[in-house]
């Protein structure tokens, strides 16, 4: 069953194909953070995953959709984020997760940061789909 704060979360879908877009996933990231009761901090740790995410999948791959939703992991409520896309996939996701790693002369930190921002994050890509999952958790 989940807690009544979770119920009250809705699942909200945004397209990614512009600026504006990744900055309408990270508000809304925040929203469903505040809207659960999670901290200034773990907020805006989220909202920055998100636009990380979210400017890379419109960066890397032209665009893509962004998914939030509550989850419940080990008792533990916490928000899921799904930013998935169908550009060329990520070659090499090893040397993608390594700080100042970027095909692109920008600075190659998105990736890395996203993962310490947020308790989990897992990558699945082949070319023409890339989803990249990530979890935060109310502290217990
Ligand atoms: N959605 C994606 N599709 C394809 N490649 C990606 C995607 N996200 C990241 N990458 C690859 O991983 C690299 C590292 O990403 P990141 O750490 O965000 O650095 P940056 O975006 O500054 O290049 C990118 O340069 C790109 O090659
Ligand atoms: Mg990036």
């Amino acid at each position: 069953m989940n807690s009544p704060k979770t119920a009250n979360i809705q699942a909200i879908q945004i397209a990614i194909s512009s600026q504006a877009d990744v900055i309408a996933c990270r508000k809304t990231a925040r929203e469903t953070a505040t809207a659960m009761g999670f901290g200034l901090a773990d907020q805006t740790r989220l909202a920055t995953a998100v636009s990380e995410l979210a400017r890379n999948a419109l960066r890397h791959a032209g665009g893509g959709i962004f998914l939030v939703h509550a989850v419940q992991s080990d008792g533990r409520n916490g928000i899921q984020v799904l930013v998935e896309d169908k550009g060329p996939g990520i070659l090499d996701i090893e040397q993608a997760m390594q700080d100042g790693y970027s095909t692109d002369r920008s600075l190659g930190l998105g990736l890395p940061a996203a993962r310490r921002l947020v308790h989990n994050m897992q990558i699945n890509s082949k070319p023409g789909k890339t989803t990249i999952c990530i979890d935060i958790y109310l502290p217990q």
